[in-house]
């Protein structure tokens, strides 16, 4: 991305803890200078501090981007001593769960414009996908500078509104969570069939990565690599026979999981 009103006006990082750190390593590796980032973070980690940009020093006046990556627990107590950049010169890009924009509208003043993003935790592969949304303030520059920033720990799509952040932070947001449960799964049942704990756990983890991978890259849908994995009356058939049965398999399964995480959402956004 274009660096340039950055490397000029700074940006400010609040709280650099995983997904921070994902996103300063890969804004870095991608030629931001590390003199126009200031980072504040009650324990810097060492890598932080091996990076050569400034941790809680004197902040810019009015960077041109801050981005938010506390925890939402920690908002009430770390926002506040931004309230000042509120107002409309500086862009604030969050990737914190739950809060609504209405929050930080609150606090800043809703001629401040606002970007609310969900990453995943494959961001620190520089595999995630986030999606992003703006508030009324935030103009078409605004949310290609966010894409730009949140595209250097991977795919970014955007919304029509902030009305589909629930869906999304079920789905892609806790999803990853899912996907390891089901490694865990796959791994025990391997066992339950005589492998041993370590080789189970192996086959497990390369088949979810390597389908995964495959349903990225693959031309055909993932409808299309089921059944061409699936001949009449193999094994394949036969499991597939228990997952895809309509009121215990899969289907029924993530529906009700994908619910209970968006009425979640919901619940926490009020
Ligand atoms: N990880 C994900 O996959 C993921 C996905 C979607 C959204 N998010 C969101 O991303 C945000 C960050 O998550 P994370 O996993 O990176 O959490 P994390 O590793 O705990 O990072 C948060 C960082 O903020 C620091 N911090 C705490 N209080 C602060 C304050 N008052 N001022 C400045 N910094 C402060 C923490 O320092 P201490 O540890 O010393 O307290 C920590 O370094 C969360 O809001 C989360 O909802 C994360």
């Amino acid at each position: 991305m274009d660096f340039s009103t950055i490397s000029t006006r700074g940006l400010v990082l609040l709280g650099c803890g995983k997904m921070g750190s994902a996103m300063l390593a890969g804004w870095l590796r991608g030629g931001l200078a590390p003199g126009a980032v200031h980072v504040i973070d009650p324990h810097p980690s060492d890598w932080l501090q091996s990076t050569g940009v400034a941790v809680n020093g004197q902040l810019p006046e009015a960077p041109a981007v801050v981005l938010i990556a506390v925890k939402p627990q920690m908002m009430a107590a770390a926002l506040p001593q931004l309230q000042a950049m509120g107002g409309g010169k500086t862009l604030f890009v969050t990737v914190a769960a739950g809060t609504t924009i209405a929050t930080y509208e609150a606090i800043l003043g809703a001629a401040t414009p606002i970007v609310r993003a969900m990453p995943n935790t494959p961001a620190a592969i520089g595999r995630g996908i986030t999606a992003i949304t703006g508030n009324g303030a935030a103009s078409a520059d605004d949310l290609a500078t966010a894409e730009g920033l949140l595209s250097a720990v991977g795919q970014v799509v955007r919304l029509d509104g902030e009305h589909q952040m629930d869906a999304v932070t079920a789905v892609s947001g806790s999803g990853p969570a899912y996907v390891f449960h089901l490694i865990e799964a796959l791994a025990a049942a391997g066992e339950a069939e005589g492998l041993p704990a370590d080789l189970a756990m192996k086959l497990a983890k390369a088949t979810v990565g390597g389908a995964g991978q495959l349903a990225e890259d693959a031309a055909d849908s993932p409808v299309q690599l089921r059944i061409n994995v699936t001949s009449p009356g193999g094994t394949t058939a036969a499991a597939l026979a228990v997952l895809m049965d309509e009121e215990t398999g899969f289907p029924a399964l993530l529906k009700r999981a994908v619910k209970a995480a968006a009425d979640r959402g919901r619940e926490l956004g009020k």
